[in-house]
C-alpha cells in the first residue's frame, strides 16, 4: 500500500553518489535516495552530515565550492541532469531553496519573489496570479511586500525564500534546513505552509533539516545521513517510532529522556550499522 501523498512515479533519482571537495575530502560516500512525485522526502542528520552536499548536488552547485560528483548517477524524470547547468535544472522544474535563506537583500520582498519568476514565459497575467498564490500561502509577506528584504525578520526571509522558489512553478523544491535559526512557533508555520503547498499545488519537496522531530511530522518518507552515509530510511511514520531513532535524533527513549553519558556512547551502540 502507498503512503499518503506519494505516488509510484519517481522523479528524482539519486544513485550511490560519491562527492569529493578539493579533489581529496570525500564527503559523500555513495548516496542512494528516491523521491516519489507528490511526497515531502527528508533528509535528516546531524551537523555535517551532508545534507546540503546532497542537495548541491542535486542542482548542480557543487562546482562554486571546488566540490564534485565523482561516482554516482542523479536523474530526473529518468533523464541524467549532473551534466546540466542549475538554471537548465530549473527549467526542468526543480529548484533549491538554499540554506540560510538568501534573499537579495536591498531589494523588496515582492521583487525578491517577482526575481522567482525569471525564467518563466509565460506572462504577466500568470506570473501575477502567482503571486497572489504567493500571498495566500504567505499572508505575512503581503504586509511586508514593500519593505527591504535585509530588513525583514529572519522567519519572513525564509518565507520570501521559499516564496521566491514558487515563482518558478517548479515542480520540485529542494529544501535546505528550512528551521534554522528559527523559533519553534515559526518552524511549525513554515512545515504548515510546506504541507498546504504540497496537498494544494502537488509540489514534490526534498527536505533537509537537522530537526527530526518536525521533519518526520511532515515528512512522508525519511532517510538518516550521517557521515557521507545512509544509515536508515523508512517511512516517517515507522522512523518515529524506530527506538534508535528515538534515542538518537528525537532525544527519547523507551525508559524517557536518556542523559548526554548515555548517549555518548551511541557510535558503539548503534543497531543498524552492526
Ligand atoms: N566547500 C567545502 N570544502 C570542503 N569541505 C566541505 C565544503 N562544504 C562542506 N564541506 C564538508 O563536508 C561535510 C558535509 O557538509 P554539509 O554542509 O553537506 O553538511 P550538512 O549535513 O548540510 O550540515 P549542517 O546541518 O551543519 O548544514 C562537512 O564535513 C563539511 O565540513
Ligand atoms: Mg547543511
Amino acid at each position: 500500500m502507498l503512503d499518503a501523498g506519494r505516488t509510484q512515479e519517481t522523479l528524482l533519482e539519486v544513485n550511490n553518489i560519491e562527492v569529493i571537495y578539493n579533489h581529496v575530502i570525500l564527503v559523500l560516500k555513495g548516496v542512494s535516495l528516491s523521491v516519489p512525485k507528490g511526497g515531502v522526502t527528508a533528509l535528516l542528520g546531524g551537523n555535517g552530515a551532508g545534507k546540503t552536499t546532497t542537495l548541491k548536488a542535486i542542482s548542480n552547485l557543487l562546482h562554486s565550492e571546488r566540490g564534485e560528483v565523482t561516482k554516482g548517477s542523479i536523474l530526473y524524470r529518468g533523464e541524467r541532469v549532473q551534466d546540466l547547468g542549475p538554471s537548465d535544472l530549473v527549467k526542468k522544474g526543480v529548484i533549491q531553496v538554499m540554506e540560510g535563506r538568501h534573499c537579495f537583500e536591498h531589494l523588496t520582498v515582492e521583487d525578491n519573489l517577482l526575481t522567482g519568476a525569471y525564467t518563466r514565459t509565460d506572462g504577466k497575467g500568470a506570473i501575477a496570479a502567482d503571486l497572489d498564490m504567493v500571498y495566500t500561502y504567505f499572508p505575512r509577506l503581503k504586509e511586508r511586500r514593500k519593505s527591504q528584504a535585509g530588513y525583514t525578520s529572519g522567519g519572513e526571509q525564509q518565507m520570501t525564500a521559499i516564496g521566491r522558489a514558487l515563482m518558478s512553478r517548479p515542480e520540485t523544491i529542494l529544501l535546505d534546513e528550512p528551521s534554522m535559526g528559527l523559533a519553534p512557533q515559526l518552524v511549525e508555520q513554515i512545515f504548515e505552509i510546506v504541507k498546504s503547498v504540497n496537498e494544494n499545488e502537488g509540489v514534490t519537496f526534498l527536505l533537509a533539516e537537522q530537526n527530526t522531530n518536525v521533519a518526520l511530522r511532515y515528512a512522508h518518507y525519511g532517510y538518516i545521513l550521517e557521515s557521507g552515509r545512509i544509515v536508515m530510511d523508512g517511512p516517517a511514520a515507522a522512523l518515529r517510532e524506530n527506538p534508535d531513532v528515538k534515542e538518537f535524533y528525537l532525544g527519547m527513549a523507551d525508559e524517557g529522556r536518556k542523559s548526554f553519558r548515555d548517549v555518548r556512547s551511541y557510535r558503539r551502540r548503534k543497531r543498524w550499522l552492526s
